[in-house]
């Protein structure tokens, strides 16, 4: 049995979150600059956002740009950036075939003009669409996140809109830019990194991690399917106790 068909379909998670790492380590095994890799992750890309619309998962959120990564230097920035426009100018069309909606979340004012321009013609472009929702993490990271909400919510305390005393984690969420969707049940990390490097802190509570060797330029639709296959023999307990495995250690 091929691998996308022992995925079981009736327990698919909603929404898959992936940290793209390793465009650079693989453009260097290669004797290439570290741009050569970043153009190569976008086949990457379009293999992810594909498979995952073929299988029906309704949310993946991408982690293209960190806040941490303006640190870069600039050559690599520009380059980046230059490629977020080419990207998305040449993507949007097949993205409306596959009925793909986009989303951005991040500091996007932080980005340059064209490339906000870009992508807010792309997201309108694809607003109707009733398929996967790709969301770009972009200037993001979970603490300019969270501390973006704690602001908002004092703004509204202050002007009377927000009552502390009703503030739980319900509300909370409410403030985050994730709101319109559930938290990821998956996260996917490729290159061999084992850490969250800033991403959906608070999103990422209960999610199943998953990290894979790969780097992302090599990442492949089969490799996406073998981290949903992984994921689904997991048990996940949410701080409970898992009630049958109870009831045969206490026999
Ligand atoms: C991920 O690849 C892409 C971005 C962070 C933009 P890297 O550029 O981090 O590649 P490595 O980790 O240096 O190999
Ligand atoms: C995380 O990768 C950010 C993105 C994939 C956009 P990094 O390569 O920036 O993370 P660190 O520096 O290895 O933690
Ligand atoms: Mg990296």
């Amino acid at each position: 049995m091929n691998l996308k068909e022992q995925i079981n379909r009736d327990s698919l998670p909603r929404h898959i979150a992936m940290i793209m790492d390793g465009n650079g380590r693989w453009a260097q095994k290669k004797g290439g600059e570290r741009l050569f890799g970043h153009r190569n992750g976008v086949e990457s890309v379009r293999q992810v956002v594909e498979a995952a619309g073929e299988l029906g998962v309704e949310f993946l959120t991408l982690y293209a740009f960190s806040t941490e990564n303006w640190k870069r230097p600039r050559t690599e920035i520009d380059g980046l950036m230059t490629l977020l426009t080419s990207t998305i100018a040449n993507e949007t069309r097949k993205l409306n075939e596959n009925n793909v909606r986009l989303l951005v979340i991040g500091n996007l004012a932080d980005l340059p003009k064209s490339v906000q321009k870009h992508l807010m013609n792309s997201v309108n472009f694809l607003s109707g669409n009733t398929g996967l929702t790709l969301v770009l993490a972009l200037s993001y990271s979970g603490r300019w996140e969270i501390t973006e909400a704690v602001k908002r919510m004092c703004q509204d305390a202050r002007s009377g809109k927000l009552d502390p005393d009703s503030i739980d984690a319900c509300l909370v969420e409410s403030y985050l830019a994730t709101s319109f969707m559930p938290d990821p049940e998956l996260l996917i990390r490729t290159s061999g990194e084992r850490r969250i490097s800033n991403f959906l802190l608070w999103q990422l509570a209960y999610t199943e991690l998953y990290f894979t060797p790969v780097l992302w330029p090599d990442y492949r639709k089969e490799h996406f399917y073998e981290a949903i296959i992984d994921y689904q023999r997991r048990e996940r307990r949410f701080g409970k106790v898992d009630e049958k495995r109870a009831i045969t250690l206490n026999n």
